[in-house]
């Protein structure tokens, strides 16, 4: 029995959840159809023009990569037509995009990292792209759909993924039904379902953080690397390994795939106050995905997922992954306090 389509899937769970409409659907292939692309030119590599910066800054104070761009203006092309969405926001554009007049308007809001790890694109280590979706307000529906709208805690998303461009190409999901991944078949452009059920292990002893920001730590992040690294004479008894990837999507796939915990804490740097890492398309589907797969995101007290935005591009500490290990960390900075 030939693994089952993305298509199939999710007219699954439109017809035994009701948990997918048939426009989320639409917007679910739509964007998958899109990362398929981004997925081609990104394996263009040096043979494709797509390496590179370009001379542009994006809102972030980043200097935007080609493929960066490009990735954003291949998920704009594909969303724009569909009748789906209200409007799109990206890490890539300062503000929200509407969708312009000549097309009709859906009830979706879809908010995307359109290249997520991008210092990693000219070494050729895995890159990947990360989506959210959220329902456009209901008063929104007669008038034009502002900035505000897009400003809802991530518990209102009603699906998130990402796309990790790797030695596979794959699609994980989470339609609010558990986690699915799907490997992409380049012979015939099919997403199939590979991974029907992840689970994050509620154990790890494998931590992920970017080391050489460590002088710049809060106390219980601080306190909990220094007990990973007391190795077998340390209070938790075991020798801990460490992974750092630097792009988001592969880092939390292999949370996903064999358990960790994931840190970019908030530090103590004016530029690090808020976090490096963004909440509404990057810290929110990552933490959808990780608590439907079992596992624990926070934003060092906090549920990350409870917050309520009051900026698109703001910034949030995020430690997730396994349960035990992030609920730890949790308790250090509840004790710190
Ligand atoms: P992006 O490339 O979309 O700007 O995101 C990069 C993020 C995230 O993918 C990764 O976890 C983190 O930046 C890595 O930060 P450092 O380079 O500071 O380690
Ligand atoms: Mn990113
Ligand atoms: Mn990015
Ligand atoms: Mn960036």
């Amino acid at each position: 029995m030939k693994n089952k389509s993305l298509t199939q899937y999710l007219v699954e769970q439109q017809r035994q959840e009701g948990v997918v409409s048939a426009e989320l659907r639409l917007l679910i292939e739509t964007v998958a159809r899109a990362c398929k692309a981004i997925s081609h030119a990104v394996g263009k590599g040096a043979l494709g023009g797509v390496l590179g910066s370009l001379d542009s800054e994006n809102v972030q104070g980043e200097v935007q990569k080609k493929l960066d761009v490009l990735s954003n203006e291949i998920l704009l092309d594909a969303n724009e037509w569909g009748g789906h969405l209200a409007a799109m926001a990206s890490e890539e554009m300062e503000t929200i995009h509407l969708i312009p007049n000549r097309y009709p308007k859906g009830e979706y809001l879809l908010l995307f990292d359109p290249l997520d790890g991008s210092s990693n694109i000219d070494v050729n280590v895995s890159i990947g792209t990360i989506f959210s979706v959220l329902r456009a307000p209901a008063d929104a529906s007669g008038r034009e759909i502002e900035e505000r709208d897009f400003l809802q805690p991530g518990t209102r998303q009603v699906a998130a993924g990402y796309a990790v461009y790797g030695p596979q190409t794959m699609l994980v999901l989470t339609v609010g039904n558990g986690v699915v991944g799907f490997t992409l078949d380049r012979e015939t452009g099919a997403w199939r379902l590979t991974h029907d059920d992840i689970r994050i292990p509620e154990q790890t002893a494998e931590f992920a953080i970017n080391m050489s920001n460590m002088r710049h730590w809060e106390m219980p992040v601080r306190r909990y690397i220094h007990e990973c690294l007391a190795g077998k004479e340390g209070p938790l008894g075991k020798n801990y390994n460490m992974r750092w990837v630097a792009s988001m999507v592969a880092d939390v796939h292999r949370i996903l795939s064999r358990g960790g915990v994931f840190m970019y804490p908030r530090d103590e740097r004016p530029s690090g106050k808020a976090g490096k890492l963004r909440l509404m398309y990057e810290a929110n589907p990552m933490s959808f995905i990780v608590e439907q797969a079992g596992g624990v995101a926070i934003d060092g007290e906090h549920r990350i997922l409870d917050i309520e935005p009051t900026a698109l591009h703001q910034r949030v500490g995020v430690v997730l992954g396994s349960r035990e290990e992030v609920e730890r960390v949790q308790r250090y900075h509840r004790e710190a306090q």
